[in-house]
């Protein structure tokens, strides 16, 4: 991962970006860095604002030879900030929220966009964006209250190089574990999810349920396995729900 590694200080998107490199160029591995983005893209066609210089905002290409379960390597590539974050801030509250945010206490340190490409029935490339809020130290009206970065959490700025540099391998390690390991993987992912075994609330393609569920965890194919209160299993993709919080 990183072997091909692209740096602008600006860019409309890095996922943008690299979706318009041609399939003859592209390449297992890629990276693309900006320090700014002009139209940085977030879940559900919502902005992604960061500070221009003080956080990461990165996309990383893979080209696996798999067409299913993409959404496990997302929340892989979570679990590697997630466990790097715990590891610069052990005493913080930091895990995983379905489907591909990074929370501290509740706060979003960062949010992660997959998108994929295919040509015919091919996967072409899977592209994960990733925005982390490393040293900006205050938000827009719009979030502030709901995120927050690393520099706010520890006190102090941190160097944004090593932590990529970190990070990228954690992710490389998750990969491996994604295409080889997939169950430890999967265990992994469900220690650190927000809400694991607890009653939650859902809304179900725009509706909230009335019932409660009990969160199961995630299965092989990137689902979320609830309990119902009438003792029915159900599973859901990322696209039909979204988690009451
Ligand atoms: C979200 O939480 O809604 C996802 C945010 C994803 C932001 C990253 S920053 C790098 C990459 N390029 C983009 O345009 N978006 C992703």
């Amino acid at each position: 991962l990183g072997h091909s590694f692209s740096y602008f200080e600006e860019l409309e998107s890095t996922n943008s970006h690299v979706k318009n490199i041609s399939a003859e160029e592209v390449t297992h591995g890629m990276v693309c860095l900006a320090d700014d983005q002009i139209k940085g893209r977030g879940q559900y066609e919502r902005n992604w604002e960061s500070e221009s210089g003080e956080n990461l905002t990165f996309s990383l290409v893979f080209r696996p030879q798999t067409t299913d379960r993409f959404h496990v390597l997302t929340l892989a590539c979570a679990l590697a900030i997630v466990d790097y974050i715990d590891e610069l801030l052990p005493n913080s509250n930091v895990c995983i929220k379905w489907p591909n945010d990074v929370m501290i206490d509740q706060k979003k340190v960062a949010g992660l966009l997959t998108e994929t490409m295919f040509s015919g029935n091919t996967l072409d490339r899977l592209i994960i964006g990733i925005g982390l809020n490393v040293n900006q130290k205050a938000f827009s009206s719009e979030v502030s209250g709901k995120a927050t970065s690393i520099a706010i959490e520890k006190g102090q700025t941190v160097e944004r190089e090593n932590l990529l540099s970190e990070l990228l391998s954690r992710i490389e390690y998750n990969y491996n574990l994604w295409q080889r390991r997939r169950q430890d993987l999967l265990k992994s992912i469900n220690r650190n999810i927000i809400g694991y075994g607890q009653w939650i609330e859902l809304i179900v393609n725009g509706q909230l349920l009335e019932d409660t569920f009990k969160m199961l965890g995630i299965n092989k194919a990137g689902q979320l396995v609830v309990l119902g209160e009438d003792g029915e299993l159900k599973s859901f993709s990322y696209e039909q729900i979204r988690l009451v919080t």
